[in-house]
């Protein structure tokens, strides 16, 4: 059993803050809120500590991890330059989930990057994160603490249904508010390039600094994760089948329907992950409603709740669709698409 430590979100109790950072300094590995969804943190500088993270996930080697600091200022203790253009989106957007690429510095631990030359560094916008950072003195490496390929967890209970008795501690501190991952800016080249969409919108971004590049996102296949570090195929997945239907509202919603029909002719039960204003034409499926379709924010903060709590009521199949390209919406879209075992 691993031990689980409920904290005040927005006032974390500093004995327990303590006790984790003990965990941290003694080499161990610890999952915590983020904004984003919880991250499982371990010293980003000490190899040891770093191995424990991929062996507690089953997570493959060539697939580099993000480094977090307590402050913007703290990037030079990884990062070998931080552009410019790093503090003119900070000033924005950190501490919260945006990422940034940097050349890295000698004494990060290969195993972090994968073996790239590159580190990928955030400030989390949780007291908790940023407490627990501060308190143990470290850089923290920390990828999403699920079981590798499995949905992001954002809350405590996903952690523990996923690493219950493969890590040393688990920090409660409630559901993320964000909900999906953050978004990793590449600013070692020119333009800067988006590697993934997620929290802090390419609009946003672009708003600010003029033209942003964002990556040809299709899956790759596992085997090319190196050259495309952070988008390995199939990911985020339920353990149900997951049906994504592509195209507008309208159409999307027939096609859904028409397979919901067809499944539950053949006995099947059938989850529907939707925004409210869609279940209504469906009978005897499971709803899972994730907000408004007009509110993408709700959207994305429901979205890995959604399939896991589809999955802990026993649907054999997700019927969702996309909610466009603007916005949040593109991070929505990215992990539907590899959330899919089909895209219709
Ligand atoms: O919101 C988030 O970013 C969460 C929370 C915990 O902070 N973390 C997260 O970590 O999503 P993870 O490991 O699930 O995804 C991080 C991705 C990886 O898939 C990795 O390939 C990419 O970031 N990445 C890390 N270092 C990189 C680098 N040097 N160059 C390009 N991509 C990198
Ligand atoms: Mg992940």
């Amino acid at each position: 059993m691993t031990p689980l430590l409920t904290l005040s979100p927005h006032n974390p109790d500093p004995d327990l803050i303590r006790q984790a950072a003990a965990v941290i300094q003694r080499r161990g590995v610890v999952a915590f809120p983020t904004e984003t969804v919880y991250g499982l943190g371990a010293n980003a500088l000490d190899e040891e500590a770093v191995a424990k993270i991929f062996h507690a996930k089953g997570r493959p080697s060539n697939d580099p991890l993000i480094v977090h600091m307590a402050s913007v200022d703290e990037m030079n203790l990884v990062a070998a330059n931080v552009p410019p253009v790093v503090k003119k989106l900070a000033a924005h957007f950190c501490p919260g989930p945006l990422t940034f690429v940097l050349p890295k510095l000698p004494h990060v631990p290969a195993s972090v990057t994968a073996g790239l030359n590159t580190v990928a560094v955030r400030v989390p916008a949780h007291p908790i994160a940023l407490a627990l950072i501060r308190e143990s003195g470290v850089p923290i490496a920390a990828p999403s603490a699920n079981r590798f390929g499995h949905t992001s967890p954002t809350t405590a209970q996903h952690v523990l249904d996923d690493l219950n008795g493969r890590i040393d501690m688990i920090l409660d501190g409630g559901a993320a508010s964000v909900g999906v991952e953050s978004t990793i800016l590449d600013v070692t080249r020119e333009p800067v390039m988006i590697l993934r969409p997620g929290g802090v919108a390419h609009e946003a971004i672009e708003r600010i600094i003029g033209k942003v590049e964002l990556r040809n996102n299709r899956p790759n296949s596992d085997d090319e994760a190196q050259a495309a570090p952070g988008l390995l195929g199939k990911h985020y997945t339920p353990n149900a089948e997951l049906i994504l239907c592509k195209g507008e509202k309208d159409s999307a919603l027939e096609k859904l329907f028409g397979l919901a029909k067809q499944a539950q002719a053949e006995g099947r039960s059938v989850g529907l992950l939707l925004a409210n204003e869609d279940m209504a034409s469906f009978e005897s499926c499971v709803p899972y409603p994730l907000g408004s379709s007009a509110d993408l924010e709700s959207i994305a903060r429901n979205l890995y709740a959604g399939m896991r709590a589809l999955d802990n009521q026993g649907v054999s199949l997700i019927l969702t669709r996309d909610f466009g390209k603007q916005g949040l919406g593109l991070a929505i879209h990215d992990r539907l698409l590899r959330a899919a075992s089909q895209i219709i």
